[in-house]
Order: structure tokens, then sequence, then C-alpha cells
């Protein structure tokens, strides 16, 4: 019927119609272009509070793995078709079908951890690994499900029975998503590709100088709600004379007329509420006799929330804080705090800290030096580490990574910094023992930064305005000031050698010298007067606590001997005779918290002649350093630099740190290094005149009797 050449052209115009079918689409540039970018994210669903006071599952334990450098298991176009990768968690593929992934009968890895720890091939490894497990779920209409991260490093994609489910970026802070309409009942599987690479984009860049620990580092968990549920409340005390409380909620959705309860036992307390239009409600209520939290008395209240038949439990402390002129203030009165900083790692474990325990023995040893405070550095730790810390009495200096370089002009590096607050606020606003939200560390002084932090200072103000806002400054002046001082002396002294006073000279140039010899003969500069050193960091005025970090005794006499062309060793003497003689201040007029300042050593290197990387020289910073400090009416505390060595890739140097930070007072296995002592006689001397001061006033009968 057909002629030859009609059937030819018909096969033909049938294979054109198939490669059509098969590879039309745009013209990909690039023969496997990501089909999963930036703009296809899901973002996660609003952070539930509290989760582990409610119902929940926990998903901790062993997952199966698949190492992806390459990152090929993500979702790519490829000649015209879109390929979903690993996130389909393909199973039971016959015997003539291609699937080159499995995760069953696959590595595996433990779940809180990072992977770096976990297996030697992958301690350097800051590329992407794909986790993946089954669950079952007993699935009910009426609930809603929600996969709960305490946190991923650094970016999580995560999938559902094959169907993608959303993104999280920023590797210290939860996230949670409804996953509701994704689960079967019975059997379930969730597979998270977790990436912990960083840049010049991320918060933090990958300029740290701590260790890049990646993977599913918290605790995961499916979290059951009714449909409409409590997402977020808190419970606060808004005066500690009047014992004015204020309990808020907010429903996952603005529903009015939802009717909610509060009950504090203790307090007799138990409060009834409806929601407004927005699903918010909040009411006070007064506690004559509430005891309240403070590091001596950590009370915590049993409070319990109630809507929908589904209860929360949580255990809240009522304490307030607030800064006034250079003091801040617990529950009205001035509080010094006597810290440590601290990075997430312990001395019972190598790795990110992952259970309870490993966050205990941190704090415990702040609590061995007499200590009643602790700086989380550089990032929000383990929602466990805050609870314990209401409960062992530590005041917190909670911080999010925007550390040294970040991106000031990025809006996305902004947006990251702004959500990891975000979320660092919602899941510890009612953790008593948290005093501050910290916006950075040692971000270098120009504007776009200034306005880039400004923006975080606003942000944490308008999520929570019951908690001082503060940032850790680097301070060039302290470098500058200390140089200027050193100088002043060595051009006045004649044990200084000419070549010496020449090469100073050369340094602050013709004017200085000339300007220098005016103030000198006209005894305007006396060498021998104390050195104020005021920090004029322009975040200074906009935070209410200011931090610096200084390295008084460490740092900068290698900065400055090149500069002075004086002996390294004889500028280390000099600090010595100098850090007693010097007083810091910030121009604000704010509280002065030394948020960083420390030394290197080497558990069990012992030296006489005072080497550095000796256990000897680190215990005298902290001597002169104590004694320093002694100058300052606006300080208010004190975090030094660090409680326990610490991982860092930024310290290579063999025999002495071997890849480890080693300004610990402990070692990483715990070695009480001298310095410990110096600072524990320190804290305990500060802690009994404390507690002298606050006994009752003995009446002259009773020291009769
Ligand atoms: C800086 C920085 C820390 C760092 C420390 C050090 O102040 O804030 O993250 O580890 O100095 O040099 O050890």
């Amino acid at each position: 019927m057909f002629s030859k050449w009609a059937k030819r052209i018909v096969a033909a115009a049938f294979v054109l119609a198939v490669g059509w079918w098969l590879f039309s689409g745009e013209d990909d540039e690039r023969l496997f272009a990501s089909a999963l970018t930036e703009a296809d994210y899901l973002q996660p669903t609003p952070l539930i509070v509290n989760p582990r006071g409610r119902d929940t599952v926990s998903l901790n334990g062993p997952w199966n793995i698949i190492i992806d450098p390459q990152d090929r298991g993500l979702p790519t176009r490829a000649l015209g078709l879109t390929l979903p990768g690993f996130f389909e968690n393909l199973q039971d593929t016959g015997p003539m079908e291609l699937v080159e992934y499995r995760f069953d009968e696959s590595e595996k890895l433990q779940v809180p951890g990072d992977w770096n720890t976990q297996r030697e091939d992958l301690f350097w490894y800051k590329e992407r690994v794909w986790y993946q497990r089954y669950f079952d779920v007993a699935r009910q209409d009426t609930q809603s499900y929600h996969l709960y991260f305490g946190a991923a490093h650094y970016e999580a994609h995560v999938a559902v029975n094959g169907v993608y489910a959303g993104t999280h970026k920023g590797g210290f802070t939860p996230f949670n998503l409804d996953v509701t309409d994704l689960l079967v009942d019975g059997q379930n599987s969730v597979v998270v590709s977790v990436s912990s690479k960083l840049n010049h984009g991320t918060v933090p860049t990958a300029n740290t100088d701590w260790f890049n620990y990646g993977g599913l580092t918290r605790d995961v968990m499916l979290v059951s709600t009714p449909s409409i549920f409590i997402q977020d409340y808190e419970v606060t005390l808004l005066d500690e004379v009047t014992k004015d409380i204020r309990v808020a909620i907010d429903l996952n959705q603005p529903l009015r007329d939802v009717p909610v309860s509060v009950k504090i036992a203790e307090l007799n307390a138990d409060i009834s509420m409806t929601t407004d239009r927005d699903g918010h409600a909040e009411a006070r209520l007064t506690a004559p006799n509430a005891m309240l939290w403070s590091p001596e008395t950590p009370n915590l209240y049993d409070v319990t929330l109630e809507t929908g038949g589904a209860e929360i439990q949580d255990r809240i402390g009522l304490r307030t804080i607030r800064v006034e002129g250079d003091r801040i203030l617990l529950n009205g009165q001035p509080v010094f705090l006597r810290g440590m900083s601290a990075h997430e790692e312990t001395t019972t474990r190598y790795g990110r800290n992952a259970t309870p325990d490993d966050g205990k023995a941190v704090l415990s040893l702040i609590k061995e030096l007499g200590g009643n405070y602790v700086r989380l550095a550089h990032y929000p730790h383990n929602a466990h580490t805050v609870k314990l810390a209401d409960e062992m009495g530590l005041m917190v200096w909670s911080e999010i990574p925007v550390y040294w370089d970040v991106d000031w002009h990025d809006t996305g590096s902004l947006a990251d910094a702004r959500n990891q607050l975000e979320e660092m606020i919602t899941r510890d606003r009612n953790r008593a023992s948290v005093i501050t939200w910290s916006i950075g560390n040692e971000t270098p002084n120009s504007d776009a930064r200034l306005s880039f932090m400004e923006n975080l200072a606003d942000h944490a103000r308008a999520v929570d305005s019951t908690r001082p806002v503060s940032a850790a400054l680097v301070g060039d002046e302290v470098g500058q000031q200390l140089g200027q001082a050193i100088a002043v002396r060595a051009l006045t002294s004649d044990d200084t050698p000419e070549a010496t006073k020449q090469a100073i000279r050369e340094f602050l140039g013709p004017l200085n010298s000339w300007l220098l010899d005016q103030a000198l003969a006209w005894e305007i500069i006396d060498p021998q007067a104390p050195i104020i050193i005021e920090l004029e960091d322009p975040l200074g005025d906009s935070v209410d606590i200011v931090g610096i970090n200084e390295y008084i005794g460490w740092y900068y006499a290698a900065f400055l001997s090149p500069v002075f062309d004086i002996p390294e060793a004889e500028l280390r003497e000099q600090m010595f005779e100098l850090t007693p003689n010097i007083t810091l201040r910030n121009a604000y007029g704010k509280p002065l918290v030394i948020s960083e300042t420390g030394a290197g050593a080497v558990a069990g290197r012992r030296d006489a002649d005072m080497s550095i990387w000796s256990e000897d020289y680190q215990a005298k910073v902290y001597e002169r350093q104590i004694e320093m400090l002694q100058n300052s009416d606006q300080l208010a505390g004190l975090s030094p630099w660090i409680i326990k060595d610490f991982r860092s890739a930024m310290r290579p140097l063999n025999g002495v740190q071997d890849f480890w930070n080693r300004k610990g007072l402990v070692s990483e296995t715990g070695e009480r290094k001298a310095a410990f002592h110096v600072l524990k006689a320190y804290y305990q001397g500060l802690a009994a005149s404390e507690a002298a001061q606050s006994e009752p006033p003995q009446n002259a009968n009773d020291e009769l009797e």
C-alpha cells in the first residue's frame, strides 16, 4: 500500500520525533547541569521550639551513607533528561537495570556525629556525604509530622520517600521540615545530603581557626503534633522585684479563638488563654514567691503548655538580665562574669560534641575553675549544652559564626547570618542561662561591615528584646596603642641600642618622631605613665556589651618585633613588665568583657626560663592579665581563650600544635595546665568575696553569741 519511500519517511519522522522527545529542552551548556539550584530550594518550616518536650521519636543511630566528592548524587539535567539522583533511593533493582548507587548494605555513620572522626579516610573530607535510613510510622490523619535536625554542617538537602522536601544552610542551628504529606503508614525512607563545603559566601567562611567538622552532627528526630500546635512560646520574668512574668505562645497557624493553657504547678499558675487572629496569645502573672535563677541558685520550674490535647514539657528559669551604665545586672544586681571560652569539643572524645555528656564534661571544667559563665564560641552549641548551663548554673554568651572576613557586600551572606541568628534565638529564648546574643567575632572595621553588623544587632533585638546584644571585637587599637607605649619607653631608655631607636624612628616616620620628641620635651607624654588603651571600634556603639579579644603577652610581641627591630624575647619581657600598667576601656561607657585573652602551651612542657609553649609561660601570661584587669573599672567579666585545646587546620606546628590550637587551660584529654590553677585561684577568690558580700549582715549580738 505505501511506497517504500513513504515508509522510510514515516520511519525517519518517528525516529526524529522520539529523538526530539528524548533530548529536547533548552540547550544544556553542561552535560550534567544541576537540577537543584538555590532557586529550587524549599525552605524549612518555621522552627518548632523544644522538640524534646513533645511527642518525638529519635532517628539517631547508624545511617547508611554514600561518599560523594563530585556531587554526582544531586539531581541533574543530562541529555535533556532530569535525573533525580540519590534522593530516589532506588532499591531491589533487577539484573537488567543500570543503577550506580545503593544505600542498602552500604557503609554506615553514627548520627549524631561528625564524619571526620568516625573514619580516618574522612578526617580532612569537606565535600558531600549522603545519609539514608528507614523508619516506621503508625500514621494518624489527625497528626502532622516534622523531621527535626539539631544541626547539619553546613548545607543539607532532605528527601522523604524519594521526594525532595527542603534545604537548610548553616551548620550550627536546628531546622525542621513538615513531611506530613510525604510519609506513608509503615516503613519510610529519609535521604539527607550534607556538604561541609565553605567559601567566601558562607557564614562562617572557609577561613576559620577551628576544624571544619561535617555531617549530621546533632540529633535527628521525628516530631508528631496535632495539625494545629504551639510552634513557639516564651516564659519571661519581666521584673525581679514585682516578679511579674509574661507568658506568650504562637500557634503554627494564624487562627483565632484556639484555647491554649500554661501551667507552672510550683507557682500555682494555671493560665488559660485563647489566641488572636494571628494565632498569638499572651498573659501576665505575678509570682511573689518565685525563686529566681542565678548561677548560685539555678532554679528551674516545670512548665506544661497545652493545646488540642498535645502537651509540651519544659523546665524554665526565671531571671532578668540587663545593662545599666557599664554594669551587667542579673536580677537587678551587678554580676561579674567569671568564665571561659569553649569550642564545641570535649575531653571525653574526639570530634564535635554530640551528647549531653560531651557538653557536661566541658561545663564541669568551668565549674571546677569557680566559673559562673561560658562563652560558647563561635557558633550556637548543641541544645543539650545550653540546657545543661541552665541546670548547672552557668551564664552563657551565645554567638553566631559571623567570624573574621565574611562577605559584607553579599546579601546572601547577610540573609544566612540573620537566619542563623533567628534560629539561635528561637531555639534558646527560654534558656535562663543565655544572657547575651553575640552577633560576631573579630570582624574587621569597615563601613560595609558596620552596616552588616548593625543590621544583625537590630534583628537580634527585634527577635528578642529581653537580652543584651554583644560582639567580640579585635580592637586594632590594642596593638597600636601598645606599640606606641613600647616605642616611647624604648626611645627614652638609655639601655636601648641606638640601632633599635633608629628603627623605631624610621617606623614612626620623621613627623611622628619629631612630634614625639616635642611631647616628651614638654612632658605631655610621660614614659612611665599608666597605659590607657581605649577601644573605639564603632561597632561598640551598636552593641550593649563590648567584648574585646586581646592577646597582650602572646601575639603582639611577635607582631611588633620586626617593626621595631627589637628581639621578640626582649619584647615579651617588656610586655610582662608593661601588662600590670595597662588599663583597657571602651569609648562607649558600656560593660567591657575580655572575650578572649590567653597563650599557647603544650601540656606537660615545663620551663623555668619561660620559653613560649611552656605551661610556665602560659601561666605567667594569666598572672599578668589578672593583675592588669584589676585596673579596668568597666570590666564586667572575662572568658579567656580557651578551656580546652581544640583542633584547627590553621595550627600545623609539628611537635607542638599538630593541628591543635594549644591555648587550652586543659589538653584535649583533660590534663590541667599550670594556668588552670592560676585562673582557678583568681575565680575562687572572686567567688569567696562575692559570697562574703552577699552574706546577710551579721549584727553585733550574733557575733557575741
Ligand atoms: C582569635 C579568634 C579565635 C582564635 C584565637 C587564637 O581571637 O577569635 O577564634 O582561635 O584568636 O588565635 O587562638
